[in-house]
């Protein structure tokens, strides 16, 4: 996007972490913001902040994995600020453990927030951000786990891959108009992440206190989430598809293509294809 100041924002799993990064952000580039998140104190709270700031910010209470509950988000957005340019698809919850071994239920709560969640989002705020004929721009929170595999996080790693895949989708789908798209992959930042389970919702088993524990011992030396916000802003203005916190985890990704190359170079020489 050439110009952000006036323009509306909506972010889901603003109320904390890397998106209440973005909110303060747009905020301070002049956007209005529209927080979606499925708690309401720390909403109320990032939205009484960004207000003293002399922000035009808003909120509505939404679970992301639910259909409904994110277009009834999106029809509040419009209600409140008339339309809707930029969609961060933020929202997500970290389940570790092997795929084999975790639970149905842990399955489908990653799954339905970190895959479903983004699906509502653009089902329910693209052909908004459409309908007006204005530049918008969609982000997506993947992660570093949406570009190679980290050991005993199946079930995150395939969600943050499926991000990955469905922005880059987008991006092919829209070269051409004005609506930019990128994929944010974070590596670790000093978020609440590693307590995800405080928003387990009852049909998965219901809030889970425990703190996960590996990543909560990377969370203390990890990236200020303020600065991801910065950086979300700096990469809508520059129309920048992959937004990468740590260039340091270039390496990692390297890797993975060296390795997809020797399975070409297998190809290349093996029988079954003679
Ligand atoms: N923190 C990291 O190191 C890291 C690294 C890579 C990717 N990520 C990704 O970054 C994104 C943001 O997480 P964060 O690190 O800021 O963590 P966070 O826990 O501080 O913020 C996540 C927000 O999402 C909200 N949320 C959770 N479930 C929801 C649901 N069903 N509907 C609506 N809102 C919901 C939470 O209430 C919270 O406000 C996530 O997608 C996460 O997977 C985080």
């Amino acid at each position: 996007m050439e110009n952000v100041k006036g323009k509306v924002a909506f972010i889901t799993g603003g109320a904390s972490g890397m998106g209440f990064g973005m909110a303060k952000a747009f905020c301070n580039a002049g956007m209005k913001v529209m927080i979606g998140d499925i708690e309401q104190q720390p909403m109320d709270r990032a939205v009484a902040e960004l207000q003293k700031a002399g922000a035009e910010a808003a909120c509505v209470k939404v679970d992301v994995s639910n259909r409904d509950e994110v277009f009834a988000a999106a029809e509040a957005t419009i209600e409140t600020f008339g339309k809707v340019h930029v969609l961060c698809n933020n929202a997500g919850v970290l389940v570790d453990g092997r795929s084999e071994k975790v639970d149905v239920d842990n399955w489908n709560w990653v799954v339905d927030v970190n895959l479903w969640g983004v699906v509502n989002g653009l089902q329910a705020f693209l052909p908004l951000i459409r309908s007006h004929g204005e530049e918008g721009h969609v982000v997506s929170t993947s992660s570093m786990a949406g570009m190679v595999n980290f050991r005993g996080s199946g079930p995150y790693n395939a969600t943050k891959f499926a991000v990955v895949a469905l922005s880059e989708t987008l991006m092919e789908e829209h070269k051409k108009d004005n609506l930019g798209v990128s994929v944010l992959c974070p590596g670790a930042v000093n978020t609440k992440i590693a307590e995800s389970g405080r928003n387990r919702q009852g049909q998965y088993g219901g809030t889970d206190d425990n703190i996960n524990a590996p990543m909560a011992a990377l969370l203390p030396d990890a990236l200020d989430p303020d600065i991801v916000g910065r950086q979300v802003l700096e990469a809508i203005l520059d129309d920048q598809p992959y937004i990468f916190t740590d260039p340091s985890l270039r390496r990692h990704v390297s890797e993975r293509f060296r390795r997809l190359n020797e399975g070409f170079d297998w190809a290349d020489n093996c029988e079954a294809l003679k």
